[in-house]
């Protein structure tokens, strides 16, 4: 059983090929628009639009050509058509109609953020099923979504929590900015966090906590108290406004210093609501974890620490399965063929997630 996975839900346009049964990933193409972008500063929906219509034919082409595959050997064309931005969905969206129509094949719609949490399952060599993880937590990290889950299996799931301002990789992004390092920020700050002589402690940038049961997230308070570190607090409109003259020097020791405290606050920011979230879930099993940030190298470390004393299977996608791609897409999409949960050509794009 092969699936053809499409994706094109914000600025990559990505092509995959995934074997159903093994989650065998045969093929995985990624388009990255981060040239078009950068100059802007984030995506610009337009352009990212354009593009995928520019480069989806191609990457599916290749996606076949590196599995050694043509069409006729697909058996099903899953695509990432919720949540993500209506223009860029729509483009993947049509190309995966269209070839599930003229091939005569079913034809899936994938919740994008749903399957960040499938990425970690993919080429293992234990068939991909993962019973023994559930009930499991689910944690998605990206650019766009910071989202807790309570799963009894990758296709039934239920939001536990979200971040109620920025999501975790955005804050990323605006904390590089801040700290003068080039878009997208994210890894390059965890790069900066991470190298010799960095000091996490610094400064002590707060986390929200939120209620004291509460399972969302907030980061937009702690890109503020980072900006404030650089650039001093503002003063009081009826005091002139504008930032003070004094803030200290941006020397290179003060930016990897101040990229290792942001890091630390966030791995804080994240644990503290695993923690949470592992003590509303009795007889939790599983860890999964997905998104961008996942790539995060103190998180990992971190996710693998906590796993290891509470005594969780933790699923962390290899490298390439982090970042927005078309395997995951397939993988899930996979699992809901095997459920019968198929769509016909009505399937439209959505801007928001299921769940
Ligand atoms: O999952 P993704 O490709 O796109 C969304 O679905 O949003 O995530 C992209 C985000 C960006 O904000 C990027 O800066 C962040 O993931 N990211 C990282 C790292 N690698 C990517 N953030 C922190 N540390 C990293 N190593
Ligand atoms: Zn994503």
């Amino acid at each position: 059983m092969r699936i053809l996975g499409i994706e094109s839900s914000c600025d990559e346009t990505a092509a995959a090929v995934v074997d159903g049964v093994s989650q065998r990933v045969l093929s995985s193409v990624v388009a990255s628009q981060v040239e078009l972008h950068v100059e802007y500063g984030g995506v610009v929906p337009e352009i990212a639009s354009r593009a995928h219509v520019e480069r989806i034919l191609p990457v599916i082409r290749s996606s076949l050509t590196d599995a050694g595959l043509s069409l006729i050997d697909i058996d099903a064309v899953a695509v990432g058509h919720r949540p993500g931005l209506v223009g860029s969905l729509l483009v993947g969206v049509s190309a995966a109609k269209a070839l599930a129509w003229s091939l005569g094949k079913p034809l899936i719609g994938v919740d994008h953020v749903h399957a960040h949490l499938a990425a970690g399952l993919l080429d293992l060599d234990v068939g991909g099923a993962g019973q023994d993880l559930f009930p499991a937590i689910g944690l998605v990290i990206s650019g766009g979504h910071t989202s807790l889950y309570r799963m009894e299996s990758l296709t039934q799931l239920q939001r536990l929590g979200a971040t109620i301002d920025d999501a975790i990789g955005e804050a990323y992004d605006k904390a590089a900015t801040i700290l003068g390092l080039p878009y997208p920020g994210g890894p390059k700050l965890d790069e900066l966090a991470e190298s010799d002589g960095a000091d996490d402690r610094a400064v002590d940038l707060p986390i929200s906590r939120l209620g004291r049961e509460s399972l969302d997230f907030s980061f937009s308070g702690l890109k503020t108290a980072l900006l404030y570190e650089v650039r001093g607090v503002p003063r009081p409109r009826n005091q002139g406004g504008g930032y003070p003259d004094d803030a200290p020097p941006m020397t290179d020791e003060r930016r990897r210093d101040l990229a290792a405290s942001f890091q630390r606050a966030c791995a804080r920011a994240v644990l503290l609501k695993l923690e949470r979230a592992l003590a509303a879930i009795p007889g939790c099993r599983g860890l999964l974890v997905g998104g961008g940030v996942s790539a995060n190298t103190r998180l990992r470390r971190e996710l693998a620490q906590l796993a290891d004393a509470h005594g969780l299977t933790l699923r962390l996608p290899a490298m390439p399965y982090c970042i927005d791609n078309a395997a995951m897409i397939a993988g899930l999409g996979a699992r809901l063929l095997a459920e019968g949960r198929v769509d016909d050509l009505s399937l439209t794009p959505v801007p928001t997630t299921a769940c």
